[in-house]
């Protein structure tokens, strides 16, 4: 039942709006919840953890479909779907949310060129001096540890997508505003957030901007952005006319693409995908290592074998960390921030295993229930645990199909896979190491002296997920450890 083809608790939520519009003869729509005539399933669409609902209808309907959209179906499963608020925030400029055509190729194979697996090694040496700002902000202010992160992931992409040399300020207006951005375009793709996504509310799109809170918020956002975005590449290009040496990515859209409004919208679509995600990430891995305490210890195990006391951990020992390598499949795996994918949207009518899947279809893969599969990942599919990568040697192992190697599905599928993936894990592991080399990372202890522990089934909203806020003691693992940090940030002239 597992092999090459890819199982997937799809969720078909368009599907029962069409059901009574355009079921050809004799086809089956997947089975799924019942809905109400007209609205369908419309009410039945939770705004809350989604996938937790859609893994509870998965165990009660059967897996709705199985699917492969990695290979044989891809091209027909690329698209994304037209939603109606997020393309009045993007005026349709974001790429990562466009239709799968000539102009989408186009850029997409831009982005691989600046960010695949040799070129992300390239950025090596931005990663290590944003591992070493945060470690420096961390002994400063530790309280505000997602603070960093978020810093860290976005003026990391600032430096990759504009040449910007690192951020050094948690609360710089960059940061800020693309966590604000993101914010919103993340909700507007999330099921059910707005009516008007629906098909039988689409009407609502024509109504007049006065009657629609939605277009008038949408439309000033964009307004907005766009300026401080043209900004941005406006910058780039001004430096390319002073005969600077310029080598990022914008640099490299606007020799391709004249018109500046245009090629701001290209780069600031790298460079939102790139902000959010990975500080998400690193929250997670932090509420797991108050959980898993184990795990924190054979980390700290292998560092302390590897890299020792004296130095700060470097992509040099990347080979020689497999357990760190292993923390960073375990995270995107126990809790991705994405465990509904992004939405694509089904090109052509499709047929699979007497099902019957219309043109138009939104699906969202539950990424999820893929990952908490205990057929898969073994009866602690629960439960963080790096050593499921590992082979009996201690090396590391994935022999989970379809997942590019990576062993989970965080990044996505098919032709929309994550474009900066390779960034993505580079970052996670220099961070981690950096993190684990230095800290010990635990949990705050109440009046009784009993930990306090965060649920890590708490989220917040949209299709990237952190955690619910939660605190934990981040302590240096060492007397010097604060003289190597600061020295190692001197060094930079930081
Ligand atoms: C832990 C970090 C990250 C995760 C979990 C992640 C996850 C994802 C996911 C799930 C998608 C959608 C795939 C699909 O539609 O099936 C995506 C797309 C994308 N990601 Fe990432 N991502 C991460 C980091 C990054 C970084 C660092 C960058 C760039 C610097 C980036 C750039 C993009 C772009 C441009 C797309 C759109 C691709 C397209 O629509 O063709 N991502 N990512």
């Amino acid at each position: 039942m597992w092999s090459t083809v890819l199982y997937i608790g799809v969720i078909l939520i368009a599907l029962r709006l069409f059901k009574m519009l355009r079921i050809p003869p004799r086809s089956k729509l997947p089975p799924g919840p019942t809905g109400l005539p007209v609205i369908g399933n419309l009410f039945q669409l939770p705004t809350s953890r989604p996938w937790l609902v859609f893994d509870e209808w998965m165990k009660q309907y059967g897996p709705i479909v199985y699917l492969n959209i990695a290979d044989r179906r891809a091209n027909i499963y690329s698209d994304r779907p037209d939603f109606v608020v997020l393309n009045l925030l993007t005026g349709g400029m974001h790429w990562a949310w466009t239709q799968a055509d000539e102009l989408w190729r186009k850029k997409r194979r831009g982005a691989h060129v600046a960010m695949n697996a040799q070129t992300a090694k390239e950025y090596f040496p931005y990663q290590e001096t944003e591992s070493v700002i945060m470690l420096n902000q961390l002994l400063a202010d530790p309280e505000n540890f997602t603070d960093h992160f978020q810093r860290a992931s976005t003026s990391l992409t600032l430096t990759i997508v504009y040449g910007w040399p690192p951020l050094l300020d948690s609360a710089h207006p960059n940061v800020l505003h693309i966590d604000r951005m993101n914010h919103e375009l993340l909700i507007a793709a999330a099921p059910g957030s707005f009516w008007v996504e629906f098909k039988h509310f689409k009407w609502m799109r024509y109504l007049p901007k006065w009657m629609c809170a939605w277009r008038r918020d949408a439309e000033n956002a964009f307004n907005h952005d766009s300026v401080m975005f043209e900004e941005l590449s406006a910058d780039v290009q001004k430096r390319m006319d002073a005969g600077d040496d310029v080598t990022c990515v914008a640099a490299k859209i606007l020799q391709e693409t004249e018109n500046l409004f245009e090629a701001s919208w290209n780069s600031v679509s790298i460079y939102s995908a790139g902000a959010e995600t990975t500080s998400g990430q690193l929250a997670w891995f932090m509420q797991a290592m108050i959980l898993y305490p184990e795990a924190q210890l054979l980390a700290q195990d292998e560092l302390d074998r590897v890299v020792g006391p004296d130095r700060l951990p470097t992509f040099d020992d990347y080979e020689h960390l497999p357990f760190i390598r292993a923390t960073v499949k375990e995270i995107l795996r126990w809790r991705g921030v994405s465990p509904l994918g992004l939405p694509h949207r089904l090109s052509e009518d499709d047929y699979y295993e007497g099902y019957f899947l219309p043109k138009d279809t939104t699906c969202f893969v539950n990424i999820w229930s893929l990952h908490h599969d205990t057929e898969v990942y073994g009866a602690d599919a629960e439960h963080f645990n790096p050593k499921r990568f590992l082979d009996a040697n201690g090396n590391l192992q994935s022999s989970i199909v379809d997942t590019k190697d990576e062993g989970h599905y965080s990044y996505g599928f098919g032709k929309r896979i994550c474009v900066g993936r390779y960034i993505a894990n580079n970052s996670l592991f220099i961070h981690i190491a950096f993190l684990l080399w230095a800290f010990n990372i635990t949990a705050k202890v109440d009046a009784d002296g009993n930990p306090i522990l965060p649920d890590s089934l708490q989220f917040n909203e949209g299709l990237i997920v952190r955690p619910a806020p939660f605190s934990c003691n981040i302590i240096p693992r060492k007397m010097d450890a604060s003289d190597i940090i600061a020295q190692a940030k001197a060094d930079r002239g930081l």
